[in-house]
Formats: structure tokens, C-alpha cells, sequence
């Protein structure tokens, strides 16, 4: 089955790029920015990735790429990413980069994003792997700080495709963001949102309602609302599940308790990704294995993932069917 995960064509639609960050290149980056982590060393770094909550993460996330400072740095990040990817036959990206990160250390908007997007371009013509970008919103931090960022990033904004919602999500529910969505929508953006991670299946509605999320990024929670179950099955709106991070953040307590294969036999449009892969453990492909393994996933599952993958994706419906077909047909 490893075999075949390794083989099967894929996108990641929920990946934060500053959260693929290795302990090894946090090392490099730091040593070359005279900067210090709160680490002695690599293995106490990654030993550090022992997380009690969404906040625990979040704490030393921040803390950890804060020695990514300049173009080069978000160059070299989104490669490292992008052959990462490419390896384990993930075909298109659609990644997160969290911009208030950085602009609140003083590096400027053009800084991130030229970074970034000079790797993706050559993550194209050097690895074949397409990809979009999205700019995700701290919802930490105060609506009037989102929409200063959404006006800071305007000059780049042939550079994005769309907005999100990310950081702590208990407290602060997507009711308090409506203004900011708006505006992006009229500016022509696709919207996701963060719900249901750690917050209550009301932030999944609020999204939906309030903001016209066309993605749920996690959306775990929704299983707790059969009505909600009904109305995403019924919309086919794509939820971008992330196994090896909900069970590190402790919204399962195992990987056998993640109610993934119930969402799939609700027939929800559930995707697999691999949000933050190196603080948990594992990138799409040791998603995709633990899921299987915990839930004996048949082959046919597998390829329906895939499939789900593509289908939600920001692609063309050309592009998509394109990349459909590579998948391997349907066994008995
Ligand atoms: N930022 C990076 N990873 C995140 C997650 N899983 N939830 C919310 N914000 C995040
Ligand atoms: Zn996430």
C-alpha cells in the first residue's frame, strides 16, 4: 500500500509554507542570520515537536521561522517544500504563507512574496509541479490588521490567488473577519477558511455563511452537527483534512479515533494534506499511510482522495481532468 500512496498522483491543498520549516534548515538559516533559536541543537528541536494544543504549536512556530528573513531565505523554504512534494508525486500545491508573520519583524510584503513566488515558478519548470498561493490572515491578530495586509499586498497581487483564515481559532470565530473577506471577494480572490479545527461546527456555518468560504480548511468538527454533515455532503464543499496534525494537536486522541473514514462514508468532499508536515510528523504521503493503516482504506479509497484532491483544487476544470486521468482506474 506504501507502494502504491508513493505512486498515486495527488495535490496538497493545506500545507502553510512556513510550517515545512525542517529543524536542519532552521539551523542553516539561523547560523547565516547570526540568530539564535531557542534550540542547542537539531534532535532537540524536533524533540520539542511534542504539542498539548493548536497553541502549543503555534508558540514555537512563530518562534522557529523567525530566522527566515530574506528573499533568498522564502526562496529556499518553498524549494525545500516544492522537491519535497515532487517526491512523493504531489502534481499541484496550493500553499498558505501567513504575511503578518513577517511584516510584523519589519521584512516587507515584496520580500515574501517575490521569495516565494520565484520558488514556485521554479518548482514548475524544474520540477513539474504546479501551484497557487494563497495569503492567510492571523485571526490572532485584529480585522483592521487583516485588512492593512490585504492593501499591503495589492501591488503583488497577480502573485495570489486567494485568502484565509489561520493561528488560534478558539475565541476568534470568522464573524470577526466579514469586512476583510468581503473586500477580497470583490477584488476578484477565491476564500478558504480554518474552521472546526479546534473551534465549535458554529465557526464551520460562519464561514460558509459569512464569509462564502468556498473550502473548509480541517472542518473535523462538523461531524458533531449532523445538519452541518448534510448541508457540506449536499454542497459537495471541499474540506482539506490534515490526520497527522489533528492527532499531534491532540483533536483525536488516536489516529483510529479521527473521524476521517466517517466523513467519507457521509459523503463528504474530504481531502488529505499535510498542514505543518515537519512539526508532525510526516508530509501528504505519511498522511495518506496513516489513514490507511488505521482505517484499512481499500485502494478505491485511496484513488477517491486523489480524485477529491484535484476536484478541489483552484485548477481549471481542463486542468483538473487532466490530472484526473493520471489516476489509476478504479479496481474491483
Ligand atoms: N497555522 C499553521 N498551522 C495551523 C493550523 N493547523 N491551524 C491554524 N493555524 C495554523
Ligand atoms: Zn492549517
Amino acid at each position: 500500500m506504501d507502494e502504491f500512496i508513493a505512486r498515486l498522483p495527488k495535490a496538497e491543498l493545506h500545507l502553510h509554507i512556513e510550517g515545512t520549516l525542517e529543524p536542519e534548515l532552521a539551523f542553516q538559516l539561523a547560523d547565516k542570520n547570526r540568530m539564535k533559536l531557542p534550540f542547542t541543537s537539531v534532535e532537540e528541536m524536533r524533540a520539542a515537536f511534542n504539542f498539548s494544543d493548536l497553541q502549543s504549536f503555534l508558540d514555537l512556530y512563530y518562534a522557529s521561522v523567525s530566522v527566515v528573513c530574506s528573499e533568498e531565505d522564502f526562496y529556499e523554504l518553498t524549494l525545500t517544500y516544492l522537491k519535497k512534494a515532487a517526491s512523493q508525486n504531489v502534481k499541484h500545491a496550493e500553499i498558505f504563507f501567513d504575511p503578518q508573520t513577517h511584516t510584523a519583524r519589519d521584512i516587507p510584503m515584496g520580500t515574501i512574496v517575490h521569495g516565494i513566488s520565484a520558488a514556485l515558478k521554479d518548482g514548475q519548470s524544474q520540477l513539474g509541479i504546479s501551484s497557487k498561493l494563497i495569503l492567510s490572515f492571523l485571526r490572532h491578530l485584529s480585522a483592521e490588521s487583516a485588512m492593512e495586509t490585504l492593501e499591503q499586498a495589492a501591488p503583488f497581487r497577480d502573485h495570489f490567488i486567494g485568502v484565509g483564515l489561520d493561528s488560534s481559532e478558539l475565541g476568534h470565530p470568522p464573524s470577526q473577519f466579514v469586512k476583510v473577506f468581503d473586500a477580497a471577494r470583490q477584488q476578484g480572490y477565491h476564500v478558504v477558511c480554518h474552521a472546526g479545527e479546534e473551534g465549535p461546527p458554529e465557526y464551520i456555518t460562519e464561514a460558509l455563511d459569512l464569509l462564502h468560504a468556498e473550502r473548509i480548511d480541517h472542518g473535523v468538527r462538523c461531524m458533531e452537527d449532523p445538519e452541518l454533515v448534510k448541508r457540506l455532503a449536499a454542497e459537495q464543499i471541499p474540506l482539506t483534512v490534515c490526520p497527522l496534525s489533528n492527532v499531534r494537536l491532540r483533536v483525536f486522541k488516536t489516529m483510529k479515533e479521527h473521524t476521517l473514514k466517517q466523513m467519507m462514508d457521509a459523503g463528504l468532499l474530504v481531502t488529505v494534506n499535510s498542514d505543518d508536515p515537519p512539526y508532525f510528523g510526516g508530509y501528504v504521503n505519511e498522511n495518506f499511510a496513516a489513514i490507511q493503516d488505521a482505517f484499512d482504506l481499500s485502494q478505491n479509497d485511496l484513488i477517491k482522495l486523489a480524485r477529491n484532491s484535484f476536484e478541489a483544487s483552484f485548477l481549471t476544470d481542463k486542468e483538473k481532468q487532466t490530472l484526473i486521468a493520471e489516476l489509476p482506474t478504479t479496481s474491483v
